[in-house]
């Protein structure tokens, strides 16, 4: 009977190859067909850039070494009752030491693509002023480690670390002294690293610093400003924002790619049909219109100055065109759905649905699971906004993590995350939505923020006590789909 089956199933295929129909990759090799021309079902576009992401202040430690500056980071974090396990960032993934060794584990993934933040604070101790030259020599030394192991470095100049001076002299971004500075140092470092870097990323999710760290008091400088007070603070980052795109276009060298990293207030039709898809897109628009939006388009729109009404942001319209200078890609951060949007009869024709406190969400509370977010924000983005180039800067997931008796991590949580999320990418990428690249959050377990060591989103688990990292399951998951360029089958 078997025998009969598979000769059964033989002809079959043999009858499929002489109408000229696609057969099973296994069968293609056989008959020796080169590997680039087997049909791969769910295969990303060439050249996709694959990559994994940290940030300075989450894995450098060395705090005080080579004459860095305090960061607000610091502050915040040495600051009773702000983190969760009481830690900090001293020591973290001892990094700034042990890069040469991370290089390594990148390398192991075969991804080819690295995005790491330069600490402001090391560079400039003071924030402005004289440059500390020893700062830059660390980052010069990582960026050489990168491209002698085949990996493109990608730099992000501002991933929170605040140099704590700004704070004191400027009230750090409440000022737009801070983004004048934040312009010289985009162009300081441009200048010294442009010969190796190619793509540089100005600001890490404006949207989350601002809310969290100068709207509700939970992130550093841990101020609770009034909503005026608050939108001139957005405005004087995305001012920073447009302020280091012109410096670095003047300092660095041709070729320099430019563009933010920012966290898309992202948003999902309820069902995909064409009214609830448009709800979407004027709704996208529309959250996204203080940051992101004005950036993009060099203008606040309308219904976000009539909703700010009297605390609307103080600003001129040379202002606004040095803000929206055209970008050569934009970075979206993309973890979990944010707004559910439904077409409306009402004014202004969209409206968010309520989220059920039965939502799945991943490890960490505030990762809802909605994969299809990673489908419609890059498409919705680059329809509204007309945007040829996207990066997901950052996508990935905490899990518990747990290093067992045998030596491994079991993240299948993880694994199922990513399945499902690069499964969504892959469907947009192969409707022409111009995504050219993704960077998995994180490259090692680090100083999650406000949890400290508690949330673990790394590919390599990490101890913090004797610094030994060990693959998780999902390194082989990840190695593979950047192997094969493909998710799936
Ligand atoms: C992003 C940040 O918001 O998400 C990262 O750019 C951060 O720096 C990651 O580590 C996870 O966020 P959290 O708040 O859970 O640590």
């Amino acid at each position: 009977m078997a025998l009969n089956f598979s000769r059964r199933l033989l002809a079959k295929l043999a009858g499929l190859s002489a109408l000229g129909l696609a057969m099973p990759a296994a069968a293609a090799e056989r008959k020796g067909k080169p590997a680039q021309d087997r049909f791969v079902p769910a295969a990303f576009p060439k050249a996709f850039v694959w990559g994994t992401a940290t940030s300075s202040y989450q894995i450098e430690g060395a705090v005080n070494e080579d004459g860095r500056g305090p960061s607000i980071w610091d502050t915040f974090s040495h600051t009773a009752g702000k983190i969760a396990d009481h830690s900090n960032g001293d020591r973290a993934n001892e990094h700034y030491h042990r890069y040469r060794e991370d290089v390594q584990l990148i390398k192991r993934l075969g991804a080819r693509a690295y995005r790491f933040s330069i600490a402001w604070p090391r560079v400039f101790p003071d924030g402005t002023g004289t440059p500390n030259p020893k700062g830059l020599d660390f980052y010069n030394r990582l960026i050489d480690q990168l491209l002698a192991n085949g990996i493109e470095p990608y730099a992000t100049l501002y991933h929170w670390d605040l140099p704590q001076a700004l704070e004191d002299r400027a009230g750090g971004w409440r000022s737009s002294d801070t983004s004048k500075a934040f312009g010289d140092y985009a162009g300081h470092v441009a200048a010294r690293i442009s010969d190796r870097v190619k793509n540089i990323f100005t600001i890490n999710e404006a949207g989350r610093f601002l809310n969290f760290g100068y709207g509700w008091g939970i992130d550093a400088p841990g101020l609770k400003l009034p909503a005026a007070e608050l939108n001139q603070a957005r405005h004087n980052v995305v001012l920073g924002h447009g302020l280091a795109v012109q410096a670095i276009r003047a300092a660095a060298r041709k070729g320099t790619r430019v563009g933010p990293a920012e966290n898309i207030a992202a948003c999902v039709p309820a069902f995909a049909t064409p009214e609830h898809i448009r709800a979407t897109e004027m709704a996208t628009r529309e959250l996204n219109a203080g940051l992101l939006g004005v950036m993009l388009e060099g203008k606040y729109t309308d219904g976000f100055l009539e909703y700010a009404g009297k605390d609307a942001p103080k600003f001129t319209a040379e202002e606004l065109k040095i803000i929206g200078a055209k970008n050569d890609f934009v970075g979206l951060n993309i973890y979990a759905p944010q707004f559910y949007i439904a077409a409306s009869d009402k004014k202004p024709g969209w409206a968010v649905l309520p989220f059920p406190s039965s939502f799945p969400h991943m490890n960490s509370e505030w990762l809802h699971i909605g994969p299809e977010v990673i489908y419609w924000a890059p498409k919705i983005a680059a329809k509204i906004w007309n945007i040829d180039t996207i990066y997901i800067s950052e996508n990935g997931t905490s899990s518990e993590d747990k290093l067992r008796d045998d030596g491994k991590v079991y993240d299948l949580d993880r694994i199922s995350f990513l399945r499902n999320y690069l499964a969504q990418l892959q469907r947009a990428t192969s409707e022409g939505v111009p995504v050219k690249g993704y960077f998995l959050w994180s490259l090692m377990d680090n100083f999650e923020w406000i949890f400290g060591y508690e949330k673990r989103f790394g590919l390599y688990h990490v101890d913090f006590q004797t610094q030994v990292r060990t693959p998780k399951l999902s390194t082989e998951f990840f190695r593979d789909v950047v192997a094969r360029n493909a998710i799936g089958p």
